[in-house]
Order: C-alpha cells, then sequence, then structure tokens
C-alpha cells in the first residue's frame, strides 16, 4: 500500500482548526497526503494568512456550515447543529470529487475533531477509516467517556449532566480527585452541552484510534482508560508555524528582546472566553499594580467583537497589549516570567513545553480540569480566589503573581516537566503507529 490520504476534518472554531492543522503539517513531514476541510468562512481566513499561502503538502477545500451572515458564531450550540447539516449532505460527494482528482491516492483515512464525529459514519459507509484527532486532554476525553457509567451509578443526572449527591467525582483510581464542577459537560450551564456529548461519543467511538496532543508523563492515568487513546505529543515540536488562523502581530517579539530575562507576565486567554468588563478592569488595573512588564493579548476584530474598557486610571505604561500574537514563540522567550492563562490545553502544553509557570484562570468546560492538573498533579501553578462578587480582584492577581514567582520549587517543577515532555519519544513512536495504520 502506498502513502495514506487523510481528510482533515475538524469543528470550525480554531481551538480545534489550529492544532489539527499543525497535525496534518507534521503528517505531511513523514510523506502522507492531506487534504484539510474547513468552512468557507475560514477558509478564506486561511488564504488571507500571509504564511499559509506556500503550505503546498496540505490541499485545502471547503463547505459551507450552514450559518446565515447573521446569526452570532459565537453560539456554539448553533454552529454545532447547523455544521452538521450543512456539511453531512455535502461530504459524500466532496469525497468523490477529491477522489476523481487523483484515483491512485484515494481518501484512505479521516481525521475529525470533537462535533464532526457525524463525518465518520459517512467514512465508514464509503469504506473509510476513521480517527478522532481530540483537542484538549486525554482525562477531559475519558472523562466524556464514562459519562453512561455515571449516570447508570447514579452519581450524574442524566438529563443535565449535574452530579446527584456526591461533590467530588474519581473517574478511576489512578486519576486526581476532582471537583464535580470541573467535568467539562458543564458548559455555560446549558445541558445542551452535556446532551450533544452523549449522542456525540457514540459517533466518536467509531474512530479506531482516539489521538490526543499529550505524552504519558502528563496524564499516565487518563491514557490506561481506553485502548483508543493513543498520546502522540507534544504536537510544538514541529517547525512548521504557519498555521494560525488570525494574523499575528509579530513586533511584541522584538519589544520582547529588550527586557530582562524572566521579567514579563503573559497574559492571553485563548481563542474563544474573554472577561466581564467589571473583570477586564480588575485586570488591567492588578497589572499596574504589579509594575512589571507585561504582555496582554486582548482580542479585538477576530471576528468576535470585544466589549472592554479600559478603566481611566490604567496606566500600563510598563506593558505591550496586542489583539492577537504568536503565542508559542512568546513562550519560548526567556523574557517570560509567568503565564496568566485560561488554561485551555493548548495553551497548557506549550507553556508546560517551555517550563513557563502559571497562573490559572480557568473559565468553563475542559479549562476548569486542565488547571486541577497544573495546580494539583504537576504542581506547576498557582490558582486566583474569587471575591464575594465573584471577582479576581487587582490586590489578588498582584498577590498570586508575587507569590509564584517568589516560589523557587513551582519554576524547579515547571524546567523538570519540560525537560520530561521534550524528550518523550513515545509520541513519534505512536505517530509512526498511526501512520501504519493507516496504510494498511
Ligand atoms: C478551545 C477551548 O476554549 C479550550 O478549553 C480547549 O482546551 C481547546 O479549545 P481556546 O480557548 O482557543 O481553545 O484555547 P487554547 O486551547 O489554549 O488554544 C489557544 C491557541 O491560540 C493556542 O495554540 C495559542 O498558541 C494560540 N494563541 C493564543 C495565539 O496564537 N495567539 C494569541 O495571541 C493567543
Amino acid at each position: 500500500m502506498g502513502i495514506p490520504h487523510f481528510l482533515a476534518i475538524p469543528f470550525p472554531i480554531l481551538g480545534h482548526m489550529n492544532p489539527l492543522l499543525q497535525f496534518s503539517q507534521v503528517l505531511a513531514k513523514y510523506g502522507c497526503k492531506i487534504t484539510f476541510l474547513c468552512s468557507d468562512e475560514n477558509y478564506n481566513r486561511l488564504m488571507k494568512t500571509a504564511s499559509f499561502g506556500n503550505e503546498s503538502q496540505i490541499n485545502l477545500v471547503s463547505l459551507p456550515d450552514g450559518v446565515d451572515p447573521e446569526d452570532d458564531r459565537k453560539d456554539q450550540a448553533k454552529v454545532i447543529l447547523t455544521t452538521r447539516t450543512a456539511m453531512l449532505a455535502k461530504l459524500p460527494k466532496l469525497i468523490d470529487e477529491i477522489n476523481a482528482l487523483d484515483s491512485d491516492k484515494k481518501v484512505s483515512c479521516m481525521i475529525v475533531t470533537k462535533n464532526m464525529g457525524w463525518a465518520l459514519d459517512v467514512g465508514l459507509k464509503m469504506g473509510i477509516k476513521g480517527a478522532l484527532f481530540w483537542p484538549s486532554s486525554a482525562t477531559s476525553l475519558a472523562s466524556f467517556n464514562c459519562m453512561q457509567r455515571l449516570i447508570d451509578e447514579g452519581i450524574i443526572d442524566s438529563q443535565s449532566g449535574l452530579p446527584t449527591r456526591k461533590h467530588e467525582i474519581q473517574l478511576s483510581s489512578n486519576l486526581p480527585m476532582m471537583e464535580a464542577a470541573t467535568m467539562p459537560w458543564y458548559c455555560l450551564d446549558n445541558p445542551f452541552f452535556f446532551l450533544n456529548m452523549m449522542q456525540e461519543m457514540q459517533n466518536l467511538n467509531l474512530g479506531e484510534w482516539w489521538l490526543c496532543n499529550t505524552t504519558f508523563d502528563l496524564e499516565a492515568g487518563a491514557l490506561s482508560l481506553s485502548p483508543k487513546l493513543l498520546p502522540i505529543g507534544p504536537l510544538m515540536a514541529s517547525e512548521h508555524n504557519t498555521s494560525s488562523l488570525w494574523q499575528e502581530d509579530r513586533t511584541c517579539l522584538q519589544w520582547l528582546d529588550q527586557q530582562q530575562p524572566q521579567s514579563v507576565i503573559y497574559v492571553s486567554f485563548g481563542s474563544m472566553v474573554s472577561t466581564k468588563p467589571n473583570q477586564f478592569k480588575e485586570l488591567a488595573l492588578g497589572l499596574d499594580l504589579l509594575n512589571m512588564p507585561f504582555l496582554w493579548v486582548v482580542r479585538k476584530d477576530n471576528g468576535i467583537e470585544e466589549n472592554n474598557e479600559y478603566p481611566d486610571e490604567f496606566r500600563g505604561i510598563q506593558g505591550k497589549i496586542f489583539s492577537w500574537a504568536p503565542q508559542k514563540k512568546i513562550l519560548s522567550h526567556p523574557a517570560i516570567a509567568c503565564f496568566i492563562s485560561h488554561c485551555g490545553w493548548n495553551s497548557t502544553i506549550e507553556g508546560v513545553y517551555n517550563g513557563v509557570p502559571f497562573l490559572c484562570w480557568p473559565f468553563c468546560s475542559d479549562q476548569l480540569m486542565n488547571m486541577t492538573y497544573l495546580c494539583d498533579v504537576w504542581k506547576v501553578g498557582l490558582g486566583f480566589e474569587k471575591d464575594e462578587n465573584g471577582v479576581i480582584s487587582r490586590e489578588e492577581i498582584k498577590k498570586k503573581v508575587e507569590q509564584l514567582l517568589q516560589d523557587e520549587e513551582i519554576k524547579v517543577r515547571s524546567l523538570k516537566l519540560m525537560e520530561k515532555v521534550i524528550k518523550n519519544k513515545e509520541g513519534d513512536k505512536n505517530l509512526k503507529k498511526f501512520i501504519k495504520w493507516a496504510k494498511e
């Protein structure tokens, strides 16, 4: 059998597209052929990010995501439903067209992300095998996979996913005890996400492999929960860094070059979540209080409008604010001292890979669970306490950042964890195993 031809199908948000694109680049480096399916909207965005134009090993194709121009793309529930309906109807024809272009290298394997499990079913019906690329931690996937068991054991409610009695859940004896409220399906207090994932897990089980950007050192307990789980991380090892869906402002790198080693606080909450106006204000004033250089990503016109106003007293003289920055490069820069992060999985892996200590500021979904790992399991970060109004105050921000920066043990553990993750060879081995399977 010749080289495998992968059809990669991410859910159309940056947190899924970027890591799958990065993984596709790694597969392409191993000589695999890749067709990458985007929504029309993301296709147009990718075409605009100048650096992507030369990526010739990856063939981009697109289909509509069914979201009307006047609809809100921030409404995840809606996008999940419209994408499924719109793409499901058109995917078989698209695959036939792709195959007709090169009948010697027909699509041999599909790789989908969360919410796109329906495509695995389409593939199987056309004789194409499939795998899941999970854009978060193995623990979060393992916990979704345990939902039915938790319902059967009466631990969570079958309609809402909320805990029935216990307030702590341990998915298996080799996983940390976790607050029930950190389970990744409690998103935005909307039971849709729980019920949708119950259905989705059935589809995702059609995939033969569940590829995760993680390592045994990071999540041994979770990885032992299903033979499908295959750690292929850390994906950072790829030299390609051309897959950002949004234009990066690289001038921050020159600014970082002028800063002292380990002197800069990096603040970023990823591509989706944002702080409420009063919290935004406290964060701004907390950075002022710290009186240290900072680099703060405040998204502006990346399709998701931010509504944040800087307080009048905010001076921000020591810092730089960017609307989108080259995060991996920033985290690997010697001037970075710590990372105030929402603990999205990609940010978690990128920070750990660079030995940067964390200040954890999770919002929802898997981010709370990732914080448990950062603070309680790997012990490379601290969390913030909210005040009686549910706000993280400027004083709390100052206190915790200073506490973190004085904690030599956290620094040492961060560097040790970094070394382990960098030295990990398992990811490469598993990747080769996966490619071999795809060829068979
Ligand atoms: C989403 C979910 O919110 C998260 O909980 C889940 O774990 C993955 O999918 P997102 O919120 O975007 O992701 O966070 P994260 O996983 O951290 O991904 C953000 C990505 O954007 C990272 O790869 C980061 O390097 C990149 N980024 C962020 C930039 O390139 N530039 C920036 O300025 C900020």
